[in-house]
């Protein structure tokens, strides 16, 4: 009989491709031990309250009251709830045609895309206009959508920084286009230089590839570095040079950990530029509630804002929207919230603050600690986290182990992380799940473990370390920085 369109030999290619390590072999693994007992620190996804964040509680009394209407009828509602929580619930629910349970319109809630147009005014300065902001099932929906778009076929280009948030790898190869790699300078900071961004497209050209977008991530996942607005002025003056739309992917725009570099937005730059380049250049912009001090990655709410799209573009990504209905309603709700928060003088103000400062300044405190911890290890380097919620070491393995790697048929640095987890429970992502120059190896993990466990989690990957250095280290140089 002829194979079946499920049978795994007749899947789509483009689906057997697709490469996705944050949830790979380590992870899996991970899932392994633990269900045998053993105790796992997951610090592989970017998923805060999983490691234990704890919501903020405005956010949560607002979305319970919209899940719960008929909570705002009870006479002892004011007892549980404050009045301003009440208040925002009636808010939006008002926004909405039937509550939570009903479809929105397939861009999001009306309402919901002007709070976020006016909170992009007062972010960057400049008008922004809800009928091109579109709401999302968290960023990534959004970012599929566009490549969605972009991606004709395997002859169109994607530029993508190497190292990279494995969405865009696996999208590309999803929709048949070709990943375009630029490398992040790790020993500059893993900044970008416009030299190799421009070898990368001469490249591609070379091989029949069209270069029709490229990606940035800023504040950067997994290297962590925060975009100055020089380079990205330089960004933005080369995709109009090369007529490159621009994929701005901000979620990580409350997550800084320094104060030279705050986070400017894409568009924001572009507009300061003036023209041609704030008329011409087409950029697309991604925001999420799934990180900041909110890290509601459960939600799904996520944004994206298109500059300089064509109307009839527009019409079409509207009408791909649409295929799926709507947007989830309650997520729409989270990033209302997240966009328009609490005022001084709102009687949950304060409590807001608290804990969304609270939350920031620990990352802040964790991010030093991680970043001071590995760079105390032997042949461990690894650059600060400047933003996002990513520490990205550089394990410079002796070929001892890279020779034991090979012997185990496994990548070198997926022999270094499982070696790590089996020793400490620590699950990590490798640098080959996220690209890395060749001969070079890195880990990725969060810096999101409860602050009093952090002291406790890197003594022991110091341990473990030191250990597998002495094992394998037989003075014959070592994989290069
Ligand atoms: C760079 C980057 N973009 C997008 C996403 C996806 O965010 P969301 O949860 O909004 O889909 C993530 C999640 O970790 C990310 O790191």
């Amino acid at each position: 009989m002829a194979p079946k369109a499920l049978d795994y030999d007749s899947l789509n290619e483009n689906v057997k491709k697709v490469q996705y390590a944050v949830r790979g072999e380590l992870y899996l693994r991970a899932s392994e031990l633990q269900k045998e007992g053993k105790k796992i620190i997951f610090t592989n996804v970017g998923n805060p309250h999983a490691l234990g964040q704890r919501p903020l509680t405005f956010p949560r009394q607002v979305v319970a009251l919209c899940q719960a209407p008929f909570l705002l009828d009870d006479p002892n509602v004011g007892l549980m709830f404050p009045a301003d929580a009440i208040a925002k619930a009636k808010h939006y629910l008002s926004l909405t045609s039937g509550g939570l349970g009903a479809y929105s319109d397939s861009r999001g809630i009306p309402g919901v895309r002007e709070e976020v147009a006016e909170f992009i005014e007062r972010r960057d300065g400049y008008p922004s206009d809800p009928e091109l902001i579109f709401l999302t099932d968290g960023a990534s929906k959004g970012v599929m959508q566009i490549l969605n778009c972009v991606i004709r076929g395997e002859g169109d280009g994607v530029l993508v920084p190497v190292p990279q948030y494995p969405l865009y790898s696996a999208t590309i190869s999803l929709f048949g286009g070709s990943l375009v790699p630029y490398f992040l300078e790790e020993t500059a900071n893993w900044g970008l230089d416009i030299q190799d961004l421009r070898q990368s497209v001469v490249q591609a050209r070379s091989r029949g590839i069209t270069v029709r977008a490229m990606v940035i991530i800023n504040p950067g996942n997994p290297t962590g570095q925060c975009l100055s607005e020089a380079n990205l002025r330089e960004i933005l003056r080369f995709c109009y040079q090369e007529n490159l739309v621009l994929f701005g992917d901000e979620v990580y725009q409350q997550n800084i950990y320094q104060d030279q570099r705050p986070f400017v937005s894409s568009k924001k730059v572009l507009m300061e530029m003036g023209l041609p380049f704030s008329k011409e250049v087409q950029l697309v912009s991604f925001h999420s509630v799934s990180k900041g001090y909110w890290g509601e990655c459960g939600q799904r709410g996520g944004y994206f804002e298109m500059t300089n799209i064509p109307p009839k573009s527009v019409d079409e990504i509207y009408k791909i929207a649409s295929v799926s209905l709507s947007p989830n309603v309650p997520a729409q709700i989270f990033m209302g919230l997240m966009v328009n928060p609490l005022k001084p003088g709102d009687i949950s103000y304060e409590q807001f603050i608290r804990e969304s400062k609270g939350i920031i300044e620990s990352l802040r405190r964790r991010a030093r600690l991680m970043t001071d911890g590995f760079n105390s290890c032997r042949n461990v380097v690894c650059n600060f986290t400047e933003g996002a919620m990513y520490s990205f070491p550089q394990i410079r393995l002796p070929p001892k182990a890279i020779e034991a790697a090979k012997k185990a048929g496994k990548v070198p640095d997926v022999f270094y992380c499982l070696r790590l987890l089996e020793a400490t429970g620590i699950s990590t992502v490798p640098g080959s799940g996220f690209g890395q120059k060749e001969g070079v190896f890195h880990l990725r993990t969060t810096i999101l473990p409860a602050e009093e466990d952090m002291p406790g989690i890197m003594d022991s990957f110091k341990k473990f370390n030191d250990e597998f250095m002495e094992k394998y280290e037989d003075h014959r140089g070592y994989s290069r920085m």
